[in-house]
């Protein structure tokens, strides 16, 4: 079997040990694949025009790629590349839905998936007070509190906040400023509990219950514990058809507990991190991911 060369593109600005390790697991198991990953940063391959035409500078020797595994949120880059015929997996477009918990909602919405009653910011572009209260006013008389407010963009539990009155909803929005974001539903049945499935390709390859003690979230980051958990048939049914739907090569799906511990979309991620699911689980999800590039490389 011939050695496959690929890339693997981070963001220069994330280069923690955190991140390095996990790098490091992808490079490993790439190495048992026959691929020969490099790890690139978004700094070291930057997106140009040049002579009126899409480029990319790297200074990575060795040609094009036969695939790059894209593990940042740069979407101009993930697209550049993809203009210039690279493969890229997951795509701009799923990097893009992913990481905007607007587009996500708002996409996954019109299949019908059952999801928290949600409200969308209007654009802003400069804060106005009066406006925004009157606004406020209208989103409580709508969802009632608690209401679950989030940035578009954020993640681990840290942009998602939870008002449990008047005057914590107008100081989040003010704190929150012209930042996207949305208002919505409190699913209190999952109260510090969500699950968590990882999907590659159209298979659901690992699922875990984060349960968290006193937070609402059940991020690891904000003291959510993982544990194996076997979610019921709806639960894995949801989570395939979120990932489908976008089009995601792999992805890690939130999802909460509603009434009767039905199943109410949370979101999704392109770029779910792997390590925790292998301590908990044993299995790594790395593994699926290379397998289906290689089975999506073969059949192209
Ligand atoms: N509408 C909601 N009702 C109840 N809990 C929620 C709701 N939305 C999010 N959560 C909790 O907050 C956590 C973080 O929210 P999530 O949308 O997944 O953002 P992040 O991208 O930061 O992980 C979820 O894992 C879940 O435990
Ligand atoms: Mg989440």
């Amino acid at each position: 079997m011939s050695v496959l060369n690929a890339w693997l593109i981070y963001n220069y600005s994330l280069d923690t040990p955190k991140f390095s390790t996990l790098h490091k697991w992808y490079v490993s198991t790439a190495l048992k694949k026959n691929i020969n990953l490099r790890l690139c940063t978004n700094i070291e391959v930057y997106s140009l025009i040049s002579e009126s035409r899409p480029m990319i500078k790297s200074d990575i020797s060795g040609g094009k790629p036969d695939f790059v595994l894209f593990l940042d949120k740069d979407v101009v880059l993930a697209r550049q590349l993809e203009l210039l015929g690279y493969r890229v997996y997951n795509s701009s477009k799923v990097i893009e839905i992913c990481d905007n918990k607007i587009y996500t909602h708002q996409i996954l919405s019109t299949y019908g998936l059952n999801m928290p009653d949600t409200i969308y910011s209007p654009l802003s572009f400069f804060s106005s007070s009066d406006l925004e209260d009157d606004f406020l006013r209208d989103v409580e008389m709508t969802l009632s509190y608690p209401i679950v407010v989030k940035e578009a963009f954020g993640s681990f539990g840290k942009q998602v906040y939870l008002a449990h009155n008047r005057e914590e909803l107008f100081s989040i929005r003010r704190s929150i400023g012209i930042k996207p974001h949305i208002y919505q539903e409190f699913i209190k049945s999952s109260f510090g509990r969500d699950v968590r499935i990882y999907v590659v390709g159209d298979e659901i390859v690992a699922s875990t219950l984060r349960v968290s003690d006193g937070d609402f979230r059940a991020n690891a980051t904000v003291g959510g514990k993982m544990k194996v958990y076997e979610p019921a048939y709806e639960f894995k049914e949801m989570a395939v058809e979120a990932a489908m739907r976008i089009g995601a090569d792999f992805a890690g799906v939130d999802i909460l507990f509603g009434d009767d511990e039905k199943p109410v979309f949370c979101e999704i991620n392109s770029n779910a991190h792997i390590i925790n699911v292998y301590n908990t689980t044993g299995i790594d999800v790395s593994e699926y991911i290379f397998e289906h590039i290689l089975r999506d490389i073969e059949h192209a």
